[in-house]
């Protein structure tokens, strides 16, 4: 019987490449540091994995050692030539690259990539993780549990603290991890702070990722950091940055569904406009239950005015105050739906909501900002914006509103994005919104 096999993998510089694992990486530039916490320049020790020999008893550890990375490998076995059933139909793998990756969204969003819940049934997985200095140790556990979890499309796990090395040849880069405001921090501190994050992971993106690779930025302020990081990688097409406001849609839709007393899923066409923040504009206008128009179906203009909207634009910051933390396993599965609704074609007449760059955009809503917007995709991981939707005077003054704040935020930032001399006129501005907190 063949047998499989893993064999650890690490960061090491992007020449050789980190399927190459059992080549000596060269030593490590000065000022650069990698996932291998042996000393630089020596030899990248490996641990040869847990071999198996085919008989439960006969479960051996063929060696290990100190200093290498625990729970990363590439796996190396071919299942196909075992049983050709279950592999026949298999793409060649994803490579997805997570920033935050010991944080607590990864914690949750990780299993179910690794799982095939996201990319599909027959798309191999290889995830790169990225943490920092001071979660080096965690990285490895994460790594250790997506091991252990044996899961059939996970071919490879590699964890490191640089960019330039995670997001090597990267596919799709899910940008969780941001760090959090602390007491007595104005919104401002928080977008320089951030924003200097989505600086460097731009840049390396640019340099390394390929040119195709699609981005999700979680990291709070959302909009704003993919804005950051998209005016650093000219080399990617503005249209593959994304912010997260899926979890606002998710949000939008239970709400909707609960007052109506309906299932979930008959509530579609679902809008969040905007920014991820408390100036979000959640469509009740264009959404519809069942194939009606929502508002109709509800027949309560003050409820979805005066409750729900307020309901869901300040949402994330309730569950701070219940939880004493930022929403984690939600925010998971609104980034793995995002990302479903990416590669998977969307239904006839429905759409999904994501802030993307607003260059060329329908609604006239300034270009140059990422902003939540109703997009369809065909399945291939590009989208469009939808055309036609209503805009009434209501959902038109708060969208402004959104807008106002979102230009605002990119002043803010212009330093970071190479656009000198923006002023900076958000200090005191309301800001509900918290970070995730990933770092
Ligand atoms: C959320 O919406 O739950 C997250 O963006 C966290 C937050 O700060 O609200």
């Amino acid at each position: 019987m063949r047998v499989p096999t893993r064999s650890t993998t690490a960061f090491v510089p992007r020449t050789p490449k980190l399927t190459d694992v059992r080549t000596r990486p060269s030593p490590r530039p000065t000022g650069r540091v990698g996932a291998v916490p042996a000393v630089r320049g020596t030899p990248l020790r490996v641990k040869s994995a847990v071999k198996y020999s085919g008989r439960s008893d006969s479960l051996r550890v063929a060696a290990t050692a100190t200093d290498a990375p625990l729970g990363v490998f590439k796996l190396e076995y071919d299942i196909s030539k075992d049983d050709a059933t279950k592999s026949a139909d298999w793409n060649e793998p994803v490579i997805v690259a997570v920033s935050g990756a010991a944080g607590q969204i990864s914690n949750h969003l990780l299993f179910k990539i690794a799982s095939g819940e996201v990319y599909g049934q027959d798309q191999p997985v290889a995830l790169r993780l990225l943490g920092s200095e001071n979660s080096r140790e965690a990285l490895e556990g994460v790594a250790m549990e997506l091991e252990d979890s044996l899961f059939p499309l996970l071919r490879e796990v590699s964890i490191g603290i640089d960019p330039m090395d995670v997001f090597v040849d990267a596919d799709w880069a899910l940008l969780i991890g941001a760090k959090p405001r602390g007491p007595g921090m104005e919104r401002a501190d928080l977008l320089e702070m951030n924003g200097a994050i989505f600086v460097g992971q731009g840049k390396a993106l640019n340099e390394v990722a390929k040119p195709t690779c699609k981005v999700c930025v979680v990291g709070n302020p959302c909009n704003t950091n993919a804005l950051i990081c998209m005016e650093n990688a000219p080399n990617l097409d503005r249209k593959n940055f994304h912010a997260l406001t899926r979890l606002d849609e998710n949000r939008a839709k239970c709400q909707l569904a609960l007052k109506a007393g309906v299932f979930y899923e008959t509530v579609t066409n679902v809008t969040i406009w905007g920014n991820h923040s408390t100036t979000q504009v959640p469509d009740f206008v264009n959404a519809q239950i069942g194939g009606e128009k929502a508002m109709e179906v509800i027949d309560d203009s003050e409820w979805l005015e005066a409750d729900f909207t307020p309901a869901i634009q300040t949402r994330g910051g309730l569950l701070i105050k219940k939880w004493g933390r930022s929403s984690a396993a939600s925010t998971a599965v609104s980034i793995a739906d995002a990302i479903k609704s990416l590669v998977t074609p969307t239904p006839e007449g429905d759409w999904f909501s994501s802030a993307v760059c607003t260059d060329g955009n329908p609604y006239g809503i300034e270009e140059g900002i990422v902003f939540s917007m109703p997009c369809r995709s065909t399945g291939d991981g590009s989208y469009e914006i939808v055309e036609g939707l209503e805009i009434n005077d209501w959902l038109r003054e708060r969208i402004k509103k959104s807008e106002d704040e979102l230009t605002k935020e990119a002043e803010c930032v212009s330093h970071l994005t190479g656009k000198l001399g923006g002023a900076c006129e958000l200090m005191g501005a309301e800001a509900d919104t918290m970070l995730p907190g990933e770092v």
